[in-house]
């Protein structure tokens, strides 16, 4: 996948309306870190390290929703061939259980939709908030990984989730 410089990355034109009056999306840059890490900390206690916020705004789709000047929200995934994976989507606390969560995944799914044949997760079989977002948003559980991720009483199960798209040729 093509990395494009950092301080030329394009505002996504014709993609904020679904968001409404005031937001718009763009790529995330190096200079959102200490934004998204503050977010992060806020709504995750397992939250992503610097390390792996710009691993993944150099190397995969990176975005952040914006209200106004500020973000609010962001959305990593990557696309290989046809298979696709979400990395990471969260919401500022203030701004959860708007909407908003919901229409950053129908973003995600919109841009691949020509390209991919499914998109793939991994979620905390704890989180019910997203698992709900996933299922409203059309994901379906494929499988489970036992005492994948480390837990505040040890291990926990991740829960492997998948969107298929149609395939074309039906
Ligand atoms: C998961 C997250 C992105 C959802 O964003 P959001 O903007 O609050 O979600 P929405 O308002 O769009 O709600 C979408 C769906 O999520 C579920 N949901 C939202 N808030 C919920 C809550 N408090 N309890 C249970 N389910 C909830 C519902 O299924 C909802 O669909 P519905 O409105 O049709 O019932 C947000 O809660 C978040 O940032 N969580 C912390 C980070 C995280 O866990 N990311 C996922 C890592 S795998």
């Amino acid at each position: 996948m093509a990395k494009l410089p950092i301080d030329n990355k394009p505002v996504i034109s014709g993609s904020s309306e679904a968001f409404g009056k005031g937001f718009s999306t763009r790529r995330a840059i190096r200079d959102d870190l200490p934004t998204l890490l503050k977010i992060e900390s806020e709504i995750t206690p397992f939250p992503w390290s610097a390390r792996q916020f710009v691993d993944s705004i150099d190397s995969h789709e990176a975005y952040v929703l914006l209200k106004g000047k500020r973000v609010i929200a962001y959305l990593f995934y990557q696309q290989i061939l046809d298979q696709a994976e979400l990395l990471n989507i969260g919401v500022r606390l203030s701004f959860q259980g708007e909407g908003l969560g919901s229409q950053l995944l129908g973003f995600c799914l919109e841009r691949i939709r020509a390209s991919a044949a499914q998109l793939h997760l991994e979620v905390r079989a704890s989180n019910f908030t997203a698992i709900g977002l996933y299922l409203s948003s059309g994901f379906k559980q494929v499988g489970e990984r036992r005492a994948y991720y480390r837990s505040e009483t040890g291990r926990e199960d991740a829960l492997l989730m998948t969107y298929n798209f149609p395939d074309p040729a039906n």
